[in-house]
């Protein structure tokens, strides 16, 4: 059975998640210290992860999705996205962002997200080493949001 969770603290941080879906670790230790980190658990395997940071009062922001290859395509990452919505609701937020790269804009429209603005060069700027995903070489930052 899958439970989503907040990430229990005594477990070790899921880096190998994190990291697939940002490969920065200053970045993704940034945010660890400042946002609510969701699990997805199948017994005791942690099989997604999700990491929701807080802009001001009224937007969050879902900084890091990722599920483990095994268990996509099984609505394991949509499920975060709900958990992440459903906890900003909560905290009285209005809006929900995401940035994210071409590839996954489809993804996350299909959750209800519209098109806010593209960053130019983004990946290119902030990241060290070039950011590829699925062999394409990731440029601009999409920008997305939803009402919540
Ligand atoms: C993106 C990701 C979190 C999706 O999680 P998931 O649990 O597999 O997705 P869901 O089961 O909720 O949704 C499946 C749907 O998304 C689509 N989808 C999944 N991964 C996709 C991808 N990389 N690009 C485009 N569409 C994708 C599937 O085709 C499927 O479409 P359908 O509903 O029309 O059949 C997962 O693929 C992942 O961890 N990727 C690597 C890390 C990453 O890129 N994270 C996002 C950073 S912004």
């Amino acid at each position: 059975m899958l439970i989503i969770k907040q990430y229990p603290q005594e477990l070790e941080i899921p880096y190998n998640l994190l990291l697939d879906a940002d490969p920065s670790k200053k970045l993704v230790d940034k945010y660890l210290t400042c946002g609510i980190l969701f699990g997805a658990f199948y017994e005791k395997e942690t099989a997604g992860v999700c990491l929701l940071i807080f802009h001001n009062k009224f937007s969050a922001e879902i900084i890091n999705l990722a599920v483990l290859e095994k268990y996509q395509n099984k609505s394991i990452g949509k499920s975060l996205i709900s958990m992440a919505e459903n906890q900003a609701r909560l905290f009285g937020c209005k809006y929900m962002e995401i940035g994210t790269a071409e590839p996954l804009v489809k993804y996350y429209e299909k959750a209800g997200y519209k098109y806010h603005k593209t960053i130019k060069n983004f990946f290119v700027e902030n990241y060290e080493t070039p950011v590829i995903d699925n062999g394409i070489l990731l440029k601009d930052m999409v920008r997305l949001i939803k009402n919540l």
